[in-house]
Parts: C-alpha cells; sequence; structure tokens
C-alpha cells in the first residue's frame, strides 16, 4: 500500500485466518490474511487514514513502532481498546520534517502483545524520504525483510508456551522470513543490494552474518547513519531494524545470510539448560540466501548518508533499573525501578521540548532491550564507556550487568505514552512504564 496524492488510505482487518506458512496450513493472526501483514509506505508529510476492524476473538488496538507522531487521539495511541467485532479509523499525519526510514505496526495491548505478535501481527511501515534520493541508494535493489518465529503443532495450530519460556520470552521453532523458510533473492543487475531487516519476534534476538562478507549498514531503526559503516554481524534485538547494503563480487555466487547462536541470558537460579534462549544452543543456521549473478562490477557504496549531530546537554537525568523479582500485587514480575506497570500510575513525567538523559541499569540476569515511544534517542554511553556512533535508535539493548546511557529529545507532540522492555512477555509481565509528555 503506498500513498497517492498525500494520502495513505487503505482496509486493515485484524482475523485469525488459515494461511501457508513455511509449505504448511496454520491458523495465524493476519492483518488482512497475509504473513507479514501488507508493507504500507507513506512520505513524510503525508497523511494516513487506516479503517481498522478487530475481527479477532479478543480486545486490541495498533502501535506505530518508530514513527514521530501524535501520541493521543486516534493515532500511536497504545490506550486504545478496540473490542472484537469493533471498528476504529486511524489518522494521523506524518510530520513534514520526519525522518526516511524503516518502521512497523504492531498490537499493542498490554497483557496481549506478546501473544498477539507471535500470532503473527506485524507488518513494515516505510516511510520513504529525501534519504532515498541518495543515488546509489535509488538504484540499489530493495528486498524487505521481516523476521518472525512461529510455534505450530501437527494440526497447525498455534500452541502457547510453558511458563518457563514466558519467564524467558517465547521463541518459535519456525523461523520464518516474510512468512518462508530460507527464501532466495535473486540479485543480478548492479550488485548493490538493499535490505531492510526487521526482527518482529517478541523475544527472539537474531545475531545476523553474511557468509563470508560483510554488512555495509546505511541506518538503524528508522534513522539513517551518517555514513555506510561495514560491519561483520548484525544483532538485531525484538523490535529493532538495520537497512544494509551488500555488495557483490566479481563472479556469481551464493550468499547464506546466518543467524548465530546469541545468548540472552537465563533464569540462571533455577538452573538448566531447558530454561536457557532457545538461540543459546542453536547451530547457525541459514535464514535466506543470495543469489548472485555477475553482469557488472558492483556499484559504488554512497559515501554519503545523512548529517547528523550530536544532541544537545540534558536537563534532567533519570535511572530506571531493570530486573525482575517478587512485586506484592502481582507476585513474579518484570519490574522498573522494582515497580511491575501499573495503568493508573504516571511513572514518569517530563516537559515537552526539553532534552533528557535516561540511564538505564540491567541489574538482572537476562538481557532486556529498551524502547521507548514516540522520540528518537542516542546512545551516549555504555558501562561509562562514550559511544562514537551517532546513531537514532528507537530500541536500545541493555544487556544482563550493563548501564547505558541515552539521550531523548521530548519534541511535537505531548501525551501520554509507555517505553518498555520490547521481550514482549517482559512487557506483558509488567516491565514497562506511563510516560506523560506535558
Ligand atoms: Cu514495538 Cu511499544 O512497541
Ligand atoms: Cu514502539
Ligand atoms: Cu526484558
Amino acid at each position: 500500500y503506498q500513498s497517492n496524492d498525500g494520502l495513505l488510505e487503505l482496509d486493515l482487518e485484524a482475523r485469525e485466518r488459515i494461511v501457508e506458512l513455511a509449505g504448511r496450513q496454520a491458523s495465524l493472526l493476519t492483518y488482512n490474511g497475509q504473513i507479514p501483514a501488507p508493507r504500507l509506505e507513506a512520505k513524510p508529510g503525508d497523511k494516513v487514514r487506516i479503517y481498522f476492524t478487530n475481527n479477532l476473538q479478543q480486545p486490541t488496538n495498533i502501535h506505530y513502532h518508530g514513527l514521530h507522531i501524535p501520541l493521543t487521539g486516534n493515532a500511536d495511541n497504545v490506550f486504545l481498546e478496540i473490542e472484537s467485532g469493533k471498528k476504529l479509523t486511524y489518522e494521523f499525519q506524518i510530520p513534514n520534517n520526519h525522518p526516511s526510514g524503516t518502521f512497523w505496526y504492531h498490537p499493542h495491548l498490554h497483557g496481549l502483545v506478546a501473544e498477539q505478535l507471535f500470532g503473527g501481527l506485524a507488518g513494515l511501515f516505510i516511510v520513504r524520504g529525501k534519504d532515498d534520493e541518495i543515488p546509489e541508494l535509488k538504484a540499489a535493489q530493495e528486498e524487505f525483510l521481516v523476521l518472525q518465529d512461529f510455534s505450530i503443532n501437527a494440526d497447525g495450530k498455534r500452541t502457547n508456551s510453558a511458563h518457563m519460556s514466558l519467564m524467558m520470552g517465547r521463541e518459535g521453532e519456525l523461523i520464518a522470513i516474510n512468512g518462508r523458510i530460507n527464501p532466495s533473492i535473486a540479485l543480478s543487475k548492479g550488485g548493490l543490494l538493499r535490505l531492510r531487516i526487521l526482527n518482529a519476534s517478541p523475544s527472539r534476538f537474531y545475531r545476523l552474518a553474511l557468509e563470508d562478507h560483510s554488512f555495509y549498514q546505511i541506518a538503524t531503526d528508522g534513522n539513517s547513519l551518517s555514513e555506510p559503516i561495514e560491519v561483520a554481524q548484525l544483532l538485531l534485538t525484538p523490535g529493532q531494524r538495520a537497512d544494509v547494503l551488500i555488495r557483490g563480487d566479481k563472479e556469481s555466487g551464493q550468499y547464506s545470510l546466518l543467524n548465530l547462536p546469541y545468548d540472552r541470558g537465563s533464569m540462571g537460579m533455577m538452573g538448566g539448560r531447558g530454561m536457557m534462549g532457545r538461540n543459546n544452543r542453536d547451530e547457525p543456521i541459514t535464514l535466506a540466501t543470495v543469489n548472485y549473478e555477475y553482469a557488472v562490477e558492483s556499484m559504488a557504496l554512497p559515501s554519503k548518508l545523512n548529517s547528523i549531530s550530536a544532541l544537545p546537554e540534558p536537563q534532567t537525568v533519570r535511572r530506571f533499573e531493570l530486573n525482575h523479582g517478587m512485586s506484592p500485587a502481582v507476585g513474579m514480575a518484570f519490574l522498573i525501578n522494582g515497580e511491575p506497570y501499573n495503568h493508573d500510575v504516571i511513572h514518569t513525567q517530563v516537559k515537552l521540548n526539553t532534552i533528557e538523559d535516561w540511564e538505564l541499569i540491567n541489574t538482572g540476569v537476562m538481557d532486556h532491550p529498551f524502547h521507548i515511544h514516540g522520540n528518537a534517542f542516542q546512545i551516549i554511553s555504555r558501562n561509562g564507556q562514550p559511544e562514537s556512533l551517532l546513531a537514532l535508535r528507537d530500541t536500545v539493548l541493555v544487556k544482563r550487568g550493563e548501564t547505558v546511557r541515552i539521550r531523548i529529545p521530548f519534541r511535537d507532540f505531548a501525551g501520554k505514552t509507555v517505553y518498555h522492555c520490547h521481550v514482549l512477555d517482559h512487557e506483558d509481565l509488567g516491565m514497562m512504564g506511563n510516560l506523560m509528555i506535558e
């Protein structure tokens, strides 16, 4: 779906359907019957109007992850609740100065987020803007990779995770890219491939590598870097995106996109290997294959992308401790500053048009990717070591034992929204806070 004359308009229906997934019939939660959901594309300045119908058996809503748009009304408002059988029209405008980038949409009703994403509800939302006019990027072959994992039984039914894996965050044994297992991507003319990659899994981390080749990263989350950076591996936590270029060699060949093991921690004190993240014990697996046919010498990489400047000094510094533990109100929960999420409390109040530093301190035994709605931020330091890459992000990995300092400009939009861990079982089990911007 693309915008036309400044308007992106579409019907979107959430419904459980039997679809083909990885060559099997599976009953999944879909938007418009598609896995992944339809890709939406708009430009800065465009209006967006989505006629949404909830035909799931439970309430839901839609969050526009990473977009800098209003947080109230029928826009990026995670406090809306659309009952089963009901409709809602989402309507907002993408600001004229909005960055070009890879964003996405998914349900965000607290308590049901992990389940609904694990059912399949996630799609890309591309903002195509001036960074896409860079000649080398315009000429590159563009592909979109939505990474999702599923747990399906022999009857094609979605299966529930055991309690233990809910603490770790549910992971499925079936890893699909765009709903397919190990799809191939044919690359020929020009020899320059642009991959926009989204981790739409509720809990699974992906550590991506291209056999014998590098990635040239051009964007983190929804924001361009200042120049391409050569990376051997890309770690993508749930919620994160990466935009990378791949250059073909002087001869034809096959490049495998691999997922390497990654240990995101475990409920250590209870012991046992079965409680670890599955990534921990997995062998590298091939997620997709690039079939490259040499034609002409590969096009050059762009030398310059976008200028990013360091954010000014903050007016306020806050600390957020991430851990799990017992909460008198709810029992075992995931906590921020010792508290589980409470719908009725404003956990953090900030002033509109100010800049804040947040120190994210993970005192637990599992990694937590921390996400803030509405405003992208820069990483200032990790464990006190200054971060040199001036990238803007909306989700940052805070590893167990780590302290990450981020700088957030609260711009343009007042209202109530949230920050949370993007391992969505952690979010549903309490690791979220309400943020009031006034
Ligand atoms: Cu992608 Cu609040 O989430
Ligand atoms: Cu989000
Ligand atoms: Cu977490």
